[in-house]
C-alpha cells in the first residue's frame, strides 16, 4: 500500500492567497457591485517596461529563426544575464558577488520553497512571525516542524514580530541552524538596518548557521542608508543565501524570472563536521531538477539593467509608492497605525481584533480586498496587509471607499 507524505497533513488546509481568492470569488457571485478592488495578493498590474518588451519580442524572433534558434540553456542560467545581475545588483554597490554564484530561476517563491531539501532534516529553523507563509509550508511538507498545537508547530524557533521590535526580530534564544529574513519584509513592510543586519551575520558566523535571505521587495527601498543585499554586509559570503526576483521589481509576476544568490564560499557541514560548498550542492539541485528559464524571459530579465530598462523599472516602481503613500496617509488618517509603505509596497495596518473578520468586513462593506494578517502567523493577528500594486485609480477609489465606511 501507498503511504502519503502525512507531514502534508499538518498543514493549513490552503494556501493563504488561494483560500483569499476563494473567499472574493464567493463574494463576487453575491455581490457583483461594486466590482472588487485588489490590494490582497501582490500582484502587479502595469505592464512590463518597454526595454524588457523589445529585448522580449527580438528574442522570440531568434528563437524562430534555425540560424538564431536556442534549445536548452545553461541551467543556471546563461552568461549574459548572470554577468549583468552581478555586475549591477551587487558588485555597484560594493558587494562582492560573481556571475558564477548566481542561479536564475522561475521565481523566489520557487527558489525560497526549495532550498530547505539540501539541508539535514534534523536542521533547527527559525522563521519570523509574521512572514511570507512559503518558509514555514515548505519546512512543514519537509517533515521539520512536529506538531501544530495552539496556532504553533513545535519544532520551529519562531521570531516574534511586534509593534515593540518595530517587526526586526530579535536574535533567538535557543541555538539554530537556518534562519529566515524578508527584508523589506513581506508582509509587514517593515526594513532592517545595516547595524541590525550585521547582528543577525555575527550570530550565524558565530554559531554556523545559515541566513536565507528573501530581498524580493529591494527595489522598492528608497532610503539609501538600508541595506539592498546581505552582502553589503561583511562577513555574509560566509553565512548567507539571498534571493531575490523580477516579479515585483519589472512587472514579471506572470512572465517569471527571479534569482538566487549562492557564494561559494558559504560551508555547511557533513555529518562528521567537515565543512562543504552549499554551492555544489544547489548546483546539483538545481541542475537535477530544473532546465532553465526559457531564453526570451532572460532577455527580457537582462534588458532590466539597460539605462532605458533602469529609467523604467525606477517609475514603475515610483509608481506603485505614489500608491504606498496614498494608502498609508488615508489608514492613519482614520486612526489605524501603519508600519511599511515607504521603503516597500506593502502597508501593515493595526485594526486590532480578529484579522480574518477585518477582511469580511472591509470585503462586504467597501468591495477592496486586503490580507488578514493572521495568514502571516499568529503575531499577524490584528492587523491586515494593504498592498500597493493597482492602478492610481482604483487605489484611490479603495481609499474613498474606506473613507466613507469606516470613517
Ligand atoms: C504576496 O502577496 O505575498 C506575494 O505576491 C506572494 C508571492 O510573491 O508569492
Amino acid at each position: 500500500m501507498i503511504h502519503i507524505n502525512d507531514n502534508y497533513l499538518k498543514l493549513k488546509a490552503s494556501y493563504l492567497f488561494s483560500d483569499i481568492a476563494k473567499r472574493v470569488a464567493a463574494h463576487q457571485q453575491r455581490r457583483p457591485e461594486p466590482a472588487v478592488i485588489r490590494l490582497g495578493i501582490g500582484d502587479v498590474t502595469r505592464a512590463l517596461p518597454d526595454a524588457c518588451v523589445s529585448a522580449f519580442h527580438s528574442a522570440v524572433d531568434e528563437m524562430g529563426a534555425d540560424a538564431s534558434f536556442r534549445g536548452y540553456g545553461p541551467e543556471q542560467g546563461y552568461e549574459f544575464l548572470r554577468e549583468a545581475i552581478a555586475e549591477n545588483d551587487f558588485q555597484a554597490r560594493g558587494a562582492d558577488i560573481n556571475a558564477d554564484e548566481i542561479f536564475v530561476s522561475d521565481g523566489a517563491k520557487c527558489d525560497t520553497g526549495n532550498i530547505q531539501e539540501i539541508f539535514d532534516g534534523r536542521s533547527r529553523i527559525a522563521i519570523p512571525d509574521p512572514v511570507y507563509p512559503v518558509y514555514l509550508d515548505t519546512n512543514v511538507m519537509a517533515g521539520r516542524t512536529g506538531d501544530y498545537r495552539n496556532g504553533r508547530y513545535e519544532g520551529i524557533v519562531y521570531l516574534d514580530g511586534s509593534a515593540d521590535n518595530g517587526f526586526v526580530p530579535d536574535l533567538p534564544e535557543e541555538p539554530v541552524d537556518l534562519i529566515y529574513l524578508c527584508f523589506p519584509n513581506n508582509p509587514t513592510g517593515a526594513t532592517i538596518t545595516k547595524s541590525q543586519l550585521k547582528a543577525w551575520v555575527d550570530y550565524a558566523v558565530a554559531s554556523k548557521a545559515i541566513i536565507l535571505y528573501d530581498a524580493a521587495y529591494e527595489a522598492f527601498i528608497r532610503d539609501d542608508t538600508l541595506p539592498r543585499s546581505i552582502y553589503e554586509i561583511d562577513g555574509a559570503r560566509q553565512v548567507a543565501i539571498e534571493f531575490r526576483s523580477f516579479s515585483k521589481t519589472a512587472g514579471f509576476t506572470g512572465t517569471r524570472c527571479a534569482y538566487t544568490v549562492v557564494p561559494r564560499s558559504l560551508m555547511a557541514y557533513t555529518a562528521s563536521g567537515d565543512p562543504h560548498p552549499v554551492h555544489s550542492l544547489w548546483n546539483r539541485r538545481h541542475s537535477t531538477k530544473f532546465n532553465g528559464v526559457s531564453y526570451p524571459v532572460q532577455r527580457a530579465a537582462e534588458a532590466v539593467y539597460s539605462d532605458v530598462g533602469k529609467r523604467q523599472v525606477a517609475e514603475l516602481i515610483d509608481y506603485y509608492m505614489t500608491n504606498a503613500d496614498l494608502i498609508r496617509q488615508a489608514m492613519q488618517s482614520l486612526g489605524y497605525p501603519c508600519i511599511g509603505g515607504k521603503n516597500s509596497p506593502y502597508i501593515w495596518v493595526s485594526t486590532g481584533g480578529k484579522s480574518w473578520a477585518f477582511f469580511d468586513m472591509l470585503l462586504e462593506k467597501t468591495g477592496v480586498v486586503c490580507t488578514p494578517g493572521a495568514g502571516f502567523g499568529t503575531c499577524g493577528e490584528g492587523h491586515i496587509r494593504i498592498s500597493a500594486f493597482n492602478s492610481h485609480e482604483n487605489v484611490s477609489t479603495a481609499m474613498s471607499r474606506i473613507r466613507q465606511a469606516l470613517s
